[in-house]
């Protein structure tokens, strides 16, 4: 067999998988999932969209000034603005990248940019030539590529090459794609463009037909892709992108077959995949690929015998290789300080001081007070929680108290502060989340609408923690609030605060299909 080419892997949870509606993230969530990103050995991490806004353009720098192992890399439409945007995100980066892209198809180009190809084609090259004068690792996306026409983008792609762009990433924008004809569409690209061997061809496919990883797949295998675009737990607009975690252990598992090698340390997978979940609030179904909760359980009697006696009778991968440790209790009431610390740094959570690390440690002590055991997944989930309170919110919880009785109506009183000021209220429901709410409501007043109410147990066993995520909407934008406690009407309390607080903060954002 001949000797491995390496996939590159380029991670975009950070930019595209936060299109998705209401996964917006905050400024210091973004950090610490660009430092899982790392820890997992990424090769680039689209770390967002500078011109995007103020959020994205922050966020961009802090992730350049800190990620030291992969490239990081901003999106820009393609135009001067944008780009010089980027670059100056980018500036603290010690390796870095500017990913620049214009729509190639005809109903794009007529439709949404009312422009013709031939002015598309001259704002491609001068994007790529303008991008090139801050760094020498230049993307470029045609936009809506597997549906634009072949001729044109031979054209255009061999022009942007010929401008400098060192990686072409080829979109399959609205998940259109088939894998035989997507594959084809790219062979045929490299075969016909004179330049093509002077860039690194890439996928980058959206998961609206379920056929994203496939299509992935078979733009390498036969399209000669070496760069592989995906996001943690497959996020991103509407039906998300290529799951990483996906195609990563299917290059793995099936190495015999693909014959690839990827630099990523599958066992930081599953942290990965509980922090973005944790963060953005977007639960991972328990049958999902790879990181879903029943990924490795056995249930038929069947199959738990066969496992017993020979594991890979039912198992084509080890749970402990994608970093799943079934939840092993980890420390009690008794632990101390330095083994509390000692489990944040094998989780891989540095917090910014000791003063943090104080803080995370009493909400530790806390819980254990009222839970025995308690497991990786409640110190991610604390972490998370005591990371939030430190960004400026206007709404906090401090207590509930909430009473229910079969034929009664349930009442709840709930304390919480705003801007530091502690105030108290009292609401009745259907049930005792919905009387939570409204008691909240009464003081509010934000008329939000509730689109999502979930909850979900973190561990195993009746004393886990519930994680409740609120989705509301109002004035057009969608944010998720997210919330755990022992008890799930406490933590639908902090979620929906949680949610009211994001929908306070006023960023806006473009959106880079604009
Ligand atoms: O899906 C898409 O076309 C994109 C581009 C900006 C690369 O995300
Ligand atoms: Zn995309």
């Amino acid at each position: 067999m001949a000797a491995a080419e390496k996939i590159i892997i380029f991670d975009t949870t950070l930019r595209d998988g936060e299109q998705s509606p209401g996964a917006s993230m905050t400024k210091d969530e973004k950090i610490r999932i660009a430092k899982q990103l790392e820890r997992m050995r990424v090769d680039v991490i689209e770390a967002g969209f500078a011109a995007a806004s103020e959020g994205d353009f922050e966020s961009i720098k802090a992730i350049s000034g800190i990620v030291k192992d992969s490239i990081v890399c901003s999106l820009s439409r393609a135009n001067e603005r944008d780009i010089a945007r980027a670059a100056e995100a980018l500036a603290p980066a010690e390796r870095k990248r500017i990913h620049t892209f214009i729509a190639t198809s005809p109903l794009h180009m007529e439709k949404k940019l009312r422009m013709t190809p031939d002015q598309v084609f001259e704002q491609a090259k001068q994007a790529v030539r303008f991008a090139r004068q801050f760094t020498d690792d230049v993307e470029f996306s045609p936009e809506d590529g597997s549906r634009s026409d072949m001729d044109f983008l031979c054209r255009i792609l061999e022009a942007v090459i010929a401008e400098g762009a060192t990686t072409i990433n080829f979109a399959d924008t609205v998940g259109y794609g088939v894998p035989e004809l997507y594959g084809n569409m790219l062979k045929n690209l490299r075969e016909r463009i004179p330049n093509s061997d002077q860039a690194i061809w890439s996928v980058h496919c959206h998961n609206d037909l379920g056929m994203a990883v496939a299509n992935s797949l078979a733009g390498v295998m036969i399209g000669g892709a070496r760069q592989i675009e995906c996001t943690i737990n497959g996020l991103g607009e509407r039906a998300g992108n290529t799951a990483l975690e996906e195609v990563v252990m299917a290059l793995r598992t099936r190495k015999d077959y693909f014959n690839f090698e990827v630099g990523i340390d599958a066992t930081q997978i599953v942290p990965a995949s509980k922090l973005v979940s944790q963060i953005t609030g977007f639960a991972v179904q328990p049958n999902k690929a790879i990181v879903g909760a029943n990924a490795f359980a056995h249930a038929s009697g069947i199959h738990q015998d066969g496992v017993l006696k020979a594991r890979d009778t039912y198992e084509i991968m080890r749970a402990e290789d994608v970093g799943l440790s079934a939840n092993k209790i980890v420390l009690g009431k008794l632990s101390g300080r330095n083994a509390f610390k000692q489990r944040l740094d094998d989780l891989g959570i540095s917090l910014n001081s000791e003063a943090e690390v104080n803080a995370a440690f009493a909400r530790f002590k806390e819980l254990a007070d009222r839970k025995s055991d308690i497991f990786d997944e409640d110190i991610i989930s604390l972490v998370s929680d005591e990371q939030q309170s430190h960004e400026k919110e206007c709404y906090r919880f401090v207590a509930l108290s909430q009473h229910s009785e079969t034929g009664e109506r349930p009442v709840a009183q709930v304390v919480f502060s705003i801007d530091g000021k502690e105030t108290r209220c009292e609401g009745q429901g259907n049930g005792p989340v919905d009387a939570t709410v409204n008691a909240i409501e009464s003081i509010t007043h934000s008329g939000a609408e509730l689109l999502l109410f979930s909850v979900n147990a973190i561990t195993t066993g009746t004393q886990a923690q519930g994680e409740v995520t609120m989705r509301l909407a109002k004035a057009g934008r969608i944010v998720n609030g997210m919330g755990a406690d022992p008890d799930i009407v406490v933590a639908s309390a902090k979620a929906y605060l949680s949610a009211l607080n994001k929908l306070q903060s006023k960023s806006e954002k473009l959106n880079p299909q604009l």
